[in-house]
């Protein structure tokens, strides 16, 4: 029996300088953003360890309501969680959600604006991590 669609949420990631274009997915409360975002066959984020450990999956959450798993505090501060900076591999939606990717934290990562809001990466990114590619949607099933 299909489930009622009110138990999925959607999620939307958006991009700061509108490219490439947002894509939205469901997701289930009870799953970690990232891990469905990997399950739809879209690449809108990063994915690198899926459990917490790299950081690449870094999102800031500009919408909607969450909670998240454990998460490094290398890779995610006490101010970044307070700035909405999660992990998407942690990030669970508890409401419909739209986020961004997040800049990489360390040395090359660009400096906060005015309001103390890590700045989305536009620019080239820091060598080894992965830069988001354009979602691919895969053609329905006949
Ligand atoms: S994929 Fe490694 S921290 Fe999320």
């Amino acid at each position: 029996m299909a489930r009622p669609a009110a138990d999925f949420l959607a999620c939307t990631v958006r991009f700061p300088d509108g490219e490439p274009e947002a894509v939205t997915f469901e997701v289930v409360a009870e799953g970690p953003v990232l891990h469905q975002m990997v399950r739809c066959a879209l690449r809108a984020l990063p994915v690198g360890c899926r459990g917490g450990g790299c950081g690449v999956c870094r999102v800031r959450v500009v919408d909607g309501t969450y909670r998240t798993l454990r998460m490094s505090r290398r890779h995610v501060t006490e101010a970044d969680e307070a700035n909405r900076i999660a992990l998407a591999c942690r990030l669970l939606a508890s409401s419909d959600i739209v986020i961004e990717p997040a800049p990489p934290v360390g040395p090359t990562a660009p400096p906060p604006s005015a309001d103390g809001i890590p700045q989305a990466t536009t620019g080239p990114v820091a060598p080894g991590r992965p830069r988001p590619t354009p979602p691919v949607r895969l053609p329905d099933r006949p």
